[in-house]
């Protein structure tokens, strides 16, 4: 973590995925960054020179788009999210040394230079292509921004590159009637000149790069598929209007947000030596330069291999680069064995989580839950539970919570001068061995099994001794000392191997020892005759009220999903049941005057309105700030259902609904009686 090289130790450079800077951080998501965080942590208890550097990924039609409609700047958007995803990482002791961001300076430069190599060395071909465009809108569409019918199975309401019903992949262009996802109209076709990578020209290359054992087997083994398919050059280009950088010497020409994605992973690195080196265009050209000595290792899931195992090394070949010492894939994660999902609530953000649980807690199961491999990872609620409260409150902590006590009361906190059992600490840092081969090699799961087992043994010594007897016999009362100093330094060893997973609940352990910071090394040092602390619990058990608070509070944030306005023309919405006068009496419609409207914050389509219905107000929130800017309510007169049950939201109570009608998205129009029907008049 330090930028000058001290030792002959590894110089290692980590990157995890860079987030997109459109969406919350969830727990899905954390599945690589806890993974990758450990890894970076273990590499410096090992006395490794490590560094960890991660980006938001600002750019792309999507936070174009996003950003427009919130009715904010690109730069708006980006910086609150980039803020909010720092929190929540940190929230989880996801320790980045940087955490930049893509639309930067240093990468605008980097992308720049690396086109420029590019195109210099004969990797960059252009070619005019059909694509569809909106002319209302004014821009070309993205795949995912066609919908329309599949030309194979005829399944309607599919995106334009491929079927969620029967799998086929295929171009905006094959779907039967297209529309544009942004207005609703069907696109035209437009030609456009796009530049284009050769990534054939590296398919020896990118062979020779697998051959050393970079990536995993089961990568490899796709990657072998899809040099037999053929490699195709690749579109980096994108036409204006789009959010990201310009590619020099094109006009309206900007560079595919997956150019500038990776290239940020150097652009971050650049930013952090700026700030922790004095010589960091050196330093920054060591580790980039081809024959480096620095190790460079990405994290990523394993949805986004392609780009990190084909394009990126490439990329980085065609401009003179180095390549990267591995690419590490991890699967993807289902909660209670099923996708995660918003209406069962297991669509959990990060936030959300934090309001309720521990984040060690969720950094050990996804420990004790990973390989090296590519699987998918459950996270199984109930088995949660069951393994922090039995592994790490039964096992690990009470270790420290049944030695402490004898010892602080009764030999003044201090521990003997030497081990009673050397043979069981000699399996202890004997296990050791092992353990640390795991973690470098991201058997996360098997260290953790071997760490409980040695949980066990310490565990076991201590029911066997029975301290808790013995200080009640004279005659044994002074052996009290010797065996919690054993259970102690069974405890301090347990506390070693596992830091690299529980940071925060190292430290405090660091404390009650009152000792230094604790690396892999100290294990081979037990402490002994050394005053330690007073014993504060270190972890309290999972509640499982906590987790039920957690599901009912991410199934609460999809409400906001219910206020949205659903409409749809009779053939795919018919007419509800019929109900009787009586019923419709009892709807209180009343005109209502819009006394203020504002942005909710963390809310992606609500908007909260203050209504005035002549001598009260009501709070309400409403979907419709796809359609709305809240200044341009303001004074407005609409129409409310004024006796409808009052609802809690996330963000608050809401005591009504406003009517509105249209196709959605900015079409979506609130009812605005005429000029005369004063607020609180009944609507008839
Ligand atoms: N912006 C790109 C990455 C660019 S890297 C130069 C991206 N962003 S993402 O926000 O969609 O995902 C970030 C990382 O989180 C990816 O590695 C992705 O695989 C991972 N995950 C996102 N959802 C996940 C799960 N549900 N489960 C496990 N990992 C997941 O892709
Ligand atoms: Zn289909």
């Amino acid at each position: 973590m330090s930028a000058q090289n001290t030792s002959s130790n590894r110089r290692i450079l980590v990157t995890s995925a860079l987030p997109y800077a459109n969406g919350d951080i969830h727990l899905g998501h954390l599945v690589e960054y806890i993974q990758t965080d450990i890894w970076v942590r273990f590499q410096n208890m090992r006395g490794n020179d490590c560094t960890y550097v991660c980006a938001d990924d600002a750019h792309g039609t999507p936070i174009m788009l996003r950003a427009k409609r919130e009715g904010i700047t690109e730069q708006e958007l980006i910086d609150r999210v980039n803020a909010d995803h720092q929190a929540d990482f940190a929230g989880f002791h996801v320790n980045f040394d940087q955490y930049y961001s893509t639309h930067s300076p240093e990468n605008e430069t980097f992308c720049q230079e690396i086109y420029t190599k590019l195109k210099d060395n004969g990797y960059i071909v252009t070619k005019t292509i059909k694509q569809a465009y909106d002319e209302q809108e004014g821009m070309f569409l993205p795949d995912r921004f066609v919908k329309g019918s599949c030309p194979k199975c005829k399944t309607e309401d599919q995106y334009g590159d491929n079927c969620e019903a029967c799998g086929t992949t295929y171009s905006p262009t094959d779907l039967i009637n297209p529309v544009s996802a942004l207005s609703g109209k069907p696109p035209i076709e437009r030609d456009s000149e796009h530049f284009f990578f050769k990534l054939g020209a590296f398919e020896d290359y990118l062979k020779a790069w697998i051959e050393k054992g970079s990536i995993q087997p089961e990568i490899a083994n796709k990657l072998q598929e899809w040099f037999e398919s053929g490699l195709q050059n690749w579109d980096i280009s994108r036409d204006a209007p789009y959010w990201g950088f310009q590619i020099p010497g094109a006009k309206d020409k900007y560079f595919y947000v997956w150019v500038d994605a990776p290239i940020g992973y150097m652009a971050s690195h650049k930013h952090w030596l700026t700030n922790n080196s004095d010589t960091p265009e050196e330093d920054f050209d060591q580790v980039w330069n081809q024959g480096s000595e620095t190790e460079l290792y990405h994290f990523i899931g394993k949805d986004i291999a392609y780009f990190h195992t084909l394009f990126w090394p490439a990329m980085l070949k065609g401009a003179g680069l180095r390549e990267p010492n591995g690419v590490f894939c991890h699967g993807f994660l289902t909660v209670n064995g099923a996708k995660m999902s918003k209406s069962r609530g297991t669509f959990i953000n990060a936030k959300t989580y934090l309001k309720h649980l521990n984040p060690e807690y969720l950094r050990y199961y996804f420990a004790a839950k990973l390989g090296n491999g590519v699987d998918d990872i459950d996270l199984n609620l109930e088995d949660f539970s069951q393994r922090v409260n039995s592994d790490l409150v039964g096992k690990v902590v009470n270790i420290a919570s049944r030695c402490a006590g004898f010892v602080n009361k009764r030999f003044d906190g201090k521990l003997s001068n030497e081990l009673s059992e050397p043979e069981l600490y000699q399996a202890f840092t004997d296990a050791s061995e092992s353990i640390i081969t795991r973690y470098e090699n991201r058997q996360y799961s098997q260290a953790m099994r071997e760490i409980m087992a040695l949980a066990d043994k310490a565990n076991q010594y201590i029911d066997d001794n029975k301290p808790w007897q013995m200080i009640k016999d004279d005659a044994l009362v002074d052996q009290v000392q010797d065996v919690c100093t054993m259970g102690l330094n069974c405890f301090r060893a347990l506390i070693i191997l596992l830091k690299p997973v529980l940071p925060e609940l190292s430290k405090h352990a660091e404390g009650f020892l009152n000792i230094d910071q604790l690396s892999f090394a100290d294990i081979h040092t037990p402490l002994l005759d050394h005053n330690i602390n007073k014993f504060k619990p270190l972890m309290t058990r999972v509640e499982a009220e906590s987790i039920e608070k957690m599901i009912e509070d991410s199934q609460e944030s999809l409400k906001e999903e219910d206020t949205q306005v659903v409409s749809g023309p009779l053939a795919d919405d018919p007419i509800a049941e019929t109900i009787s006068f009586d019923d419709f009496a009892k709807i209180d419609l009343r005109v209502a005057k819009i006394a203020n409207a504002e942005h909710v914050e963390g809310a992606d389509k609500l908007l909260q309105l203050t209504l005035d219905i002549g001598g009260e107000t009501r709070n309400v929130f409403a979907g419709i700030k796809s359609a709305y800017k809240p200044e341009d309510l303001i004074g407005k007169h609409t129409v409310m259902v004024a006796n409808l049950a009052p609802r809690k939201m996330r963000f608050g109570l809401s005591e009504g609904m406003v009517l509105a009608a249209g196709p959605g998205g900015e079409d979506l129009f609130i009812l605005e009686p005429h000029e005369g029907a004063l607020p609180g008049y009944k609507v008839k």
